[in-house]
C-alpha cells in the first residue's frame, strides 16, 4: 500500500522514500518527515520550545510551547500566528484574512487524481494512490483539500490543493500554493534556474540565508528568467552523493517559489501560482483548484532525482501518440530565411534536406497575412498568396512527394495592431481602458480568457490544419504578457486574469491536441521561455532556446537536464557564424550537441559544402540509430560545462548494455595530458567494446578510471564514443 494511516499518522511510501504527517489532538496537520524509508513514526523528532514572540493558538490554553510559528506544518495558512511564509491566504467578507485549518477527514482513492482544466501527472489505477485530506476553518466553513498522488514505482509524490468555500459568504483567495514543505532539520542549499532570452535555465546554487529567498515569474509565462523548478540539497550534495529534493510545478504562467530559513533554522518551501498576480473570488459552494507540483527525493545526489523527473515527465506527463515515439528529424526554415521566403525557396530547402535524409520541413513565421516583418498580421491566420501562390495544400503535397512530412508555425495568443483581426476586434487585445498597452516585439497579447477569442483561435488553427496534410505545429509566444484586464470581468475579478489566461491556453491546447491527435505539437516561447511540465502535457517537445550556438547550447541543455527529459528538448544544428553569437563551431560539434534533444536543422542545407552535407548524412544516420537510446536511455551529466573545459554527457540503455558518450571539448590545451572522463550507470562486471577502435574495457574501469578524451586540436572538438557490452 502506497498510502496507509496508522495511529492518526499518514504514511506515503514510494520505493525509496517516505512522506509522513499527522493530525494532532487539536486537529493541526503537522509535517513529520520527507526522506528515506525509516519504518518509524517520526513524531519523536518534534521539539516544542517556548519561543517568545511565537504565539499560541487559543485552544492551547496556557501551553506556551505549542506554537504554529515553530512547528512543521503541512499546509501553513495566514493569520493564525505562524509568521513564516504561508501557503494559503483567504480573506472574508468582513475584511479579515485568516484560515484556522484543522483536520476534518481523509480518504484514500485508487489511482491518481486529475485537476479540472489543468495539466497533471496521470497514472493507471494500479500505479498510484491518491490521498485526500480535508482541513476546515470552522468559523468560515472554508475547506482546503490537500491532494497527494503517490506513484511508488516512480518514487514520486505529487501535491495539489483545492480551496472550497463551504461557508455562506463569498471569500477571496489571495494565495493558494500547490506545495508547502517544512524541513525542520539540516543545513540546506537551493538551486534555481535563472536566465534570459537566449540563455535559459542557468543553475545557481546558494546556501539558504535567514529570511526569504525567491524565484518567480510575473510575465504571464513560466519565463526565460526563472524556471518553475527548484532543488533543495544538503551542503556537499553532488551528482551521485547526498540528499536532495526536487519540485517541479506543472504550470505555465506566473509562479512563485519561496524558501524561508526561519529563526529556528528550519526550512519552509512553498511553490505555486504567483500570489502578487493572483486572486480568486469564491462564492459559497465554489472551489479553486491549484496546479500540481511533482516532488521527488534522492539520497544519492542529483542524478537519481533527474532520472526520476525525466521518467515521470516523459511517461506520465507527456501524452499522445508522440510521447514515446521516435521524433521526426526536422528542418526549420527560420534561421535560413527569416521572413524572406516563398514557395520556391522552401521547396529548395526541402529538396536539399530530403536528399540528406531529413524527415520533415517546418515552415516557420511569415506564411500568413502580410507577414514580411514582425510588426504585422498576427491574428490573421490565412495563407499569404504572394509567398505561397499555389496555396498551402500544394506546397505540402510537393513536400510530401519528396518523402517528407510538413509542419507549420503559429503564435495564436498574439495580435498585431496592423492586422485584420485587430481592425475588426480591437477589444480582443489585452489592454487597460484609457491606458496605452505595453508592446513587446511590436505586438499585443490576445485576451484568451474570453471564450469567443479562444473559439476564433481554435477555429483558425483548425482550418489550417484541416486544409493540408500537416504533421507538426510549433506553438510560439514571443513576448511577456502585461495589461491584465478583460472587459468581460468585474473589477474584483481582474486579478484573476493571469491565471485565467493560463487556463485559456490549456483549454485551446486541449481542444486542438484532442482534435488533431496525429499532429506533433512543439511548444515555444522565443525559445525556452515557457519550458515547463505544464506545456509538456500538451506538447511532448519544446524549442529549448533561440540560442542555437552549440557552445551555448551545451550550457542551456545542461541546466534543462536537471528536470526535463532529453526528448522534450527541441534542438537544431544551425549555420555558422552563429546568428546569435557570431561563433563558428565545426558541424560535427554542432551535431552532437543538437542530438541531445529532439533533433533537427535550422539552416539552408543548399549552402553547405559537399563535405558538410556528408557530415549531415552521417548525423542523420547516427540519430536514426541512436535516437531510441538517446530518448529512452538514462541520461548522465558527466561534466559541468560551467566549470570545466568540457561538456560531456552519456546515455545508457535501461539494461546497462549500451552507452553513448557525447559532448564537446571547448578549447585546446597545449602541451597537456588528455583528460579521462569517468562514465556512470554501467555494469561494473561487464566488458564493453568501443565501436570506434574495438578496444574493450570493463564497466568498473570505465566508471572508476574513465575513457581518455580525444586530444583537442582547435576549439569545440566533439566527443563521441559508443560502446556495447560484449557477449561473454
Ligand atoms: C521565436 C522562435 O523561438 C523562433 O524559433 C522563431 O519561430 C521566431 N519566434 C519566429 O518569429
Amino acid at each position: 500500500m502506497a498510502v496507509r494511516i496508522e495511529n492518526e499518522t499518514f504514511y506515503l511510501e514510494t520505493e525509496n522514500t517516505l512522506y509522513q504527517m499527522k493530525a494532532d489532538c487539536r486537529g493541526v496537520l503537522k509535517h513529520l518527515w520527507y526522506g528515506a524509508k525509516t519504518r518509524q513514526d517520526m513524531e519523536y523528532l518534534l521539539d516544542y520550545p517556548d519561543v517568545a514572540f511565537s504565539g499560541n493558538p487559543y485552544d492551547a490554553g496556557e501551553d506556551r510551547t505549542y506554537s504554529l510559528d515553530t512547528m512543521p506544518l503541512e499546509y501553513a495558512a495566514e493569520g493564525v500566528g505562524d509568521y513564516r511564509i504561508s501557503a494559503v491566504s483567504v480573506c472574508h467578507e468582513n475584511g479579515s484574512c485568516v484560515l484556522d485549518l484543522r483536520y476534518e477527514s481523509c480518504r484514500i482513492v485508487p489511482g491518481k487524481y486529475s485537476i479540472p482544466g489543468l495539466p497533471a501527472v496521470y497514472a493507471g489505477e494500479n500505479e498510484a494512490q491518491t490521498l485526500e485530506i480535508t482541513l476546515r476553518d470552522a468559523v468560515s466553513g472554508v475547506c482546503v483539500i490537500l491532494k497527494y498522488g503517490v506513484l511508488p514505482e516512480y518514487d514520486v509524490i505529487t501535491r495539489s490543493a483545492v480551496i472550497v468555500n463551504g461557508g455562506k459568504q463569498p471569500v477571496t483567495v489571495n494565495r493558494a500554493h500547490s506545495l508547502c514543505l517544512d524541513i525542520p532539520y539540516g543545513q540546506w542549499e537551493w538551486i534555481h534556474f535563472h536566465g534570459r532570452h537566449l540563455q535559459e535555465r542557468v543553475p545557481e546554487r546558494r546556501p539558504l540565508l535567514h529570511g526569504i529567498q525567491q524565484s518567480s515569474s510575473g510575465r504571464g509565462t513560466s519565463s526565460h528568467q526563472q524556471n518553475p523548478t527548484v532543488l533543495l540539497c544538503r551542503k556537499g550534495c553532488t551528482e551521485t552523493d547526498g540528499a536532495c529534493i526536487g519540485a517541479a510545478l506543472v504550470y505555465s504562467g506566473c509562479f512563485q517559489t519561496q524558501i524561508e530559513y526561519d529563526q529556528l533554522n528550519q526550512t519552509r518551501l512553498v511553490m505555486g501560482i504567483h500570489p502578487e498576480l493572483f486572486c480568486w473570488e469564491l462564492a459559497p459552494g465554489e472551489s479553486f483548484y491549484a496546479p500540481e507540483v511533482i516532488l521527488s527525493l534522492s539520497d544519492t545526489g542529483f542524478e537519481t532525482l533527474s532520472h526520476r523527473f525525466h521518467r515521470i515527465i516523459r511517461e506520465r506527463v507527456c501524452r499522445g501518440k508522440h510521447k514515446l515515439a521516435e521524433r521526426p528529424i526536422l528542418i526549420n526554415n527560420w534561421e535560413a530565411t527569416y521572413f524572406d521566403f516563398n514557395e520556391d525557396k522552401l521547396l529548395k530547402i526541402a529538396e536539399g534536406a530530403a536528399g540528406l535524409g531529413v524527415d520533415m520541413l517546418v515552415m516557420d513565421d511569415g506564411w500568413f497575412g502580410r507577414r514580411n516583418h514582425d510588426d504585422v498580421s498576427l491574428g490573421d491566420w490565412n495563407v499569404n498568396a504572394a509567398k505561397l501562390p499555389n496555396g498551402l495544400g500544394r506546397l505540402v503535397e510537393r513536400v510530401n512527394a519528396m518523402g517528407m512530412d510538413f509542419g507549420i508555425w503559429f503564435e495564436p495568443e498574439m495580435i498585431s495592431e496592423d492586422s485584420e483581426l485587430y481592425r475588426t476586434h480591437p477589444e480582443w487585445a489585452l489592454r487597460i481602458p484609457e491606458r496605452n498597452p505595453v508592446r513587446g516585439r511590436h505586438q499585443l497579447v490576445l485576451d484568451i480568457t474570453r471564450p469567443d477569442v479562444r473559439d476564433y483561435l481554435v477555429g483558425a488553427v483548425s482550418r489550417i490544419l484541416q486544409s493540408a496534410n500537416i504533421a507538426y505545429v510549433k506553438w510560439d509566444f514571443n513576448r511577456s504578457a502585461s495589461d491584465w484586464y478583460s472587459a468581460l470581468l468585474s473589477a474584483e475579478r481582474q486579478r484573476e486574469m493571469p491565471h485565467r489566461f493560463v487556463l485559456g491556453l490549456y483549454d485551446m491546447l486541449e481542444r486542438l491536441t484532442q482534435a488533431f491527435p496525429n499532429v506533433l505539437f512543439e511548444g515555444c516561447c522565443g525559445g525556452g521561455g515557457r519550458f515547463d511540465a505544464g506545456i509538456l502535457y500538451y506538447c511532448p517537445q519544446i524549442w529549448c532556446s533561440d540560442d542555437t550556438d552549440a557552445y551555448e547550447r551545451t550550457h542551456i541543455q545542461y541546466g534543462t537536464s536537471f528536470f526535463y527529459p532529453v526528448s522534450s528538448v527541441g534542438s537544431h544544428v544551425s549555420a555558422v557564424p552563429n546568428h546569435q553569437t557570431g561563433r563558428s563551431i565545426p558541424i560535427r560539434g554542432r551535431g552532437v550537441t543538437a542530438m541531445a534533444g529532439s533533433f533537427g536543422y535550422e539552416l539552408d542545407v543548399n549552402r553547405l559544402t559537399e563535405e558538410e552535407k556528408e557530415e549531415v548524412r552521417a548525423q542523420i544516420r547516427a540519430f536514426k540509430e541512436f535516437g531510441p537510446l538517446i530518448h529512452n536511455g538514462k541520461y548522465f551529466r558527466l561534466s559541468n560545462p560551467f566549470e570545466e573545459n568540457v561538456a560531456a554527457w552519456a546515455y545508457v540503455s535501461e539494461d546497462g548494455r549500451q552507452v553513448l558518450v557525447q559532448g564537446m571539448i571547448f578549447h585546446a590545451e597545449p602541451n597537456m595530458l588528455r583528460s579521462p572522463l569517468c562514465l556512470r550507470g554501467l555494469e561494473p562486471g561487464k566488458r564493453y567494446r568501443s565501436r570506434e577502435d574495438g578496444a574493450v574495457y570493463t564497466g568498473r574501469a570505465l566508471m572508476d578510471a574513465g575513457i581518455l578524451l580525444p586530444k583537442a586540436w582547435g576549439d569545440y572538438v566533439p566527443v563521441e564514443c559508443y560502446m556495447e557490452a560484449v557477449e561473454e
